[in-house]
């Protein structure tokens, strides 16, 4: 029993309402993580629409989150290619449910996009990576002791236990590789473990997290991957490593540090989302 309206009405009301505001049907959605933000500037035709205003929406209070929607074109080699980009995002640490922060990336994933691509920016652990690096991420550990799909199920969104063997679509994957070969941007490969956060690791939970398999940490972006999975939407993710992991560089982590990082490696991302964006658009979508 639940007192709210079910999942699947509270996503149309929400791709209803963004419809309303913009004619663009999105071919990719994306999410923008901390100082990634940028990149939704570049945007054109762009209608921006606050988190605040889309209902069901979790607004961020992280710094660098800017916390808006905008939907328009984002220029390439290959012309156009409509999108909607997350401009920031709400974290579980932040104090909200799982189901609550993935809602924006469900919406993207409603207003019918072929794929969805998730950034962040993600600590090292694995010892040859370094900050600046870019890896695509291949599988994740959540760590994190939440779920988005934790309660009561909408059998019209997807279904109760939905199947995480290709969480990282392998095909969109294998663009991105290509569109790394295209921009000569070197692209790692690396399986993310999200922690709760918001406090960073300790150096003894930076050697198990590393024991467990894990190649980068962070504290987002798998509430969003299992939600858009759950509606049968195929995701890519990428991460920009901001740091290495506590005990590995030497000195103490912060979240400046972390957004500057990132700002200094946009150049590079937004050639690659140009090569990997054309590419995206022209997959088939799942079950299509
Ligand atoms: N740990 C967790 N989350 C992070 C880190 C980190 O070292 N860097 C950026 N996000």
């Amino acid at each position: 029993m639940t007192t709210h309206a079910d999942l699947s009405t509270r996503l149309a009301y929400a791709a209803a309402f963004v419809r309303g505001k913009s004619g663009t049907a999105p071919a990719v959605g994306m999410v923008l993580g901390s100082g990634l933000g940028p990149i939704a500037e570049r945007v054109t035709r762009a209608v921006a629409i606050p988190f605040a205003e889309i209902p069901g929406v979790p607004v961020s209070r992280v710094p660098g989150h800017a916390g808006r929607l905008v939907l328009g074109d984002l220029a390439t080699p290959e012309g156009p290619v409509p999108v909607a980009i997350m401009q920031g995002r709400a974290h579980v640490y932040e104090g909200r449910p799982a189901a609550e922060v993935a809602f924006g990336a469900r919406v993207l994933c409603g207003l019918g996009v072929r794929a969805l691509l998730l950034t962040n920016a993600a600590g090292a652990l694995d010892p040859t990576l370094a900050p600046g690096d870019l890896v695509r991420i291949t599988d994740h550990l959540n760590l994190s002791g939440q779920n988005p799909l934790v309660g009561e199920n909408d059998d019209r969104v997807g279904p109760r236990f939905p199947d995480l063997t290709e969480a990282y679509d392998p095909a969109l994957g294998a663009l991105l590789d290509e569109a790394a070969r295209a921009t000569g941007a070197p692209l790692r490969r690396g399986i993310y473990a999200c922690v709760l956060g918001p406090s960073y690791e300790t150096p003894a939970e930076v050697r198990m997290l590393r024991l467990l398999g894990a190649d980068l940490v962070g504290m987002s972006t798998v509430p969003e991957v299992i939600a858009a999975r759950h509606q049968g939407v195929p995701v890519a993710a990428l991460s920009v490593v901001a740091n290495l992991a506590a005990g590995l560089g030497g000195g103490r982590l912060t979240h400046d540090e972390v957004q500057a990082v990132a700002a200094k490696v946009l150049g590079r991302v937004e050639a690659l989302l140009a090569a990997f964006l054309p590419r995206a658009a022209r997959a088939p979508r799942e079950g299509a």
